[in-house]
């Protein structure tokens, strides 16, 4: 048997990506179970595949002599200029010449709409949208419902990586997008396309290109139901930059988070807002997220968020119910369901309210979710009216924090909360009194009611 017919394989976790050389049932690197599947990897390493796109005529990487830090240049590459926004912000200011950017989320979530929005938008640059997913008839459909026009945006419908590098040496696009990575496969390596190591390999290739011609990239990936990356997780150490793609398929807020960003920071959020004829900048989210009633509800209450540096208003729901059954039920949409849990111990324990033997159902407006932990306040302050059934004012709004001892915790960047809470024409906000020092109390037109426990604000608003 001769040696160069032998095949190579490995095997991989399709869950995080982790190495074996023999099948195992359960992943030691993430603890999964049969998730080990076998691939073949043997390379073809006659012919190199930086030909395509590297200066280099032998093939061979760049080689770099390593060089004093304080010697390093530190003229930047200014940024690519994006349309919009939203996305100009959750980058961090535009898109870094040479930068390779996952952009993952569930699949119909409106990927593919954006990344084309941003193609057709950038009217000055040469794009090259490569498609393994979609004709170029239906890219051509998806982009007069848009309605955007250009000509500056090519595409491909490609999923081999050759084809796909031999295409940018002829075009030379200024910006290049993959819809998807996972349809995406190299010849070098002859697993299927979407396994671990083609998806790997082929970001590779990418982040090669991007490095080396200092094009940007932006790579979509798709994330399973469950919400683990099956295949993009293992690329997140590769890339510069990790966009992430959010949001209830049946209500139209998206929300587009940064989750790495190796140019910027990762707490900025933007909002879009799926239409007919694509996706819209949500630029004043509270003016949508809180619903305007005539007579007030019980089970409602209005939070001061603050999402990266953007405040926003929005509205929480509670429902607060004798349990039909033994056991009680808890559901939560857009808000963490065992810190839900938590801050209803902690009603029962510090204040006294018998709510273990209840349901509660807690709603956050538009379907959206919220990191921000402002939120608490807000959401007790829910439950507790949908229990009493006393509506809350308004024209009340809150912002803090929940402590397991029911004392309400100090928020980041108060002011911008209350100002934005003003502007919208709310006349009470109640916030933690630590949150006092510091801020000028004079400047604000509305009444700023400072609580340091859960039971003080209940007496304030219930009494
Ligand atoms: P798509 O971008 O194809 O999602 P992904 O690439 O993340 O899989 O978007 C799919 C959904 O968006 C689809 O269900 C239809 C909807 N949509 C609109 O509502 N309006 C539009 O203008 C477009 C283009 C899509
Ligand atoms: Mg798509």
């Amino acid at each position: 048997m001769s040696v160069t017919s032998k095949v190579k394989t490995t095997f991989f976790c399709q869950n995080c990506g982790a190495q074996a050389s023999k099948w195992v049932g359960k992943c030691g690197s993430c603890g999964e179970w049969n998730t080990y599947v076998e691939e073949i990897i043997q390379k073809d390493t006659k012919n190199s595949r930086l030909q395509v796109f590297s200066s280099n005529k032998n093939g061979n990487a760049k080689s770099n002599t390593s060089i004093l830090l304080n010697e390093v240049g530190t003229a930047e590459y200014p940024r690519i200029a994006v349309p919009g926004k939203e996305l100009a912000r959750v980058l961090g200011g535009g898109i870094v010449p040479g930068s390779l950017v996952l952009f993952g989320g569930e699949p119909g979530i409106g990927k593919s709409t954006l990344m084309l929005q941003l193609a057709l938008r950038l009217k000055n640059l040469k794009v090259l949208y490569v498609s393994g997913e979609e004709s170029e008839q239906q890219i051509k459909m998806r982009a007069d419902r848009i309605g955007y026009t250009t000509n500056t945006c090519f595409i491909l419908q490609e999923t081999n990586t050759q084809n796909i590098f031999q295409q940018i040496a002829q075009i030379q696009p200024q910006l290049v997008v993959i819809d998807s990575i996972q349809t995406i496969h190299t010849s070098y390596i002859e697993s299927s396309p979407g396994s671990v190591s083609q998806v790997r390999e082929c970001a590779a290739e990418f982040l090669r290109f991007a490095k080396e011609t200092n094009t940007p990239v932006f790579m979509i990936g798709h994330i399973t139901k469950e919400g683990s990356l099956a295949g993009p997780k293992v690329l997140e150490h590769m890339v510069d930059t990790v966009l992430q793609f959010e949001g209830d398929r049946n209500h139209i807020y998206r929300l587009l988070r940064c989750t790495k960003n190796r140019f910027g920071s990762t707490n900025e959020m933007g909002i879009y807002e799926m239409n007919g004829d694509g996706l819209r900048e949500v630029l004043n989210p509270s003016e949508i997220l809180i619903t305007d009633r005539d007579v007030p509800t019980s089970g409602v209450a209005i939070a001061a968020t603050l999402e990266g540096n953007r405040p926003m208003l929005i509205e929480t729901q509670a429902l607060v119910s004798s349990a039909a059954y033994g056991t009680p039920q808890r559901s939560s949409t857009g808000f963490d369901l065992r810190r839900l849990s938590m801050l209803l111990a902690v009603l029962e324990k510090r204040c006294g309210f018998k709510l273990g033997i209840k349901d509660v159902f807690i709603n956050i407006a538009g379907g959206i979710r919220v990191e921000d932990p402002g939120i608490d306040l807000a959401l007790l302050c829910a439950v507790l009216s949908s229990n009493e059934d006393i509506p809350i004012p308004q024209s009340v709004c809150f912002s803090g924090e929940v402590g397991l001892t029911g004392e309400i915790r100090p928020v980041n960047k108060i002011e911008q909360r209350v100002s934005e809470a003003e502007k919208l024409g709310f006349k009470k906000i109640i916030i933690s009194s630590h949150n006092l020092k510091g801020l000028h109390k004079k400047t604000f037109t509305i009444e700023i009611v400072a609580a340091s426990k859960i039971e003080e604000v209940f007496s304030l608003i219930f009494s």
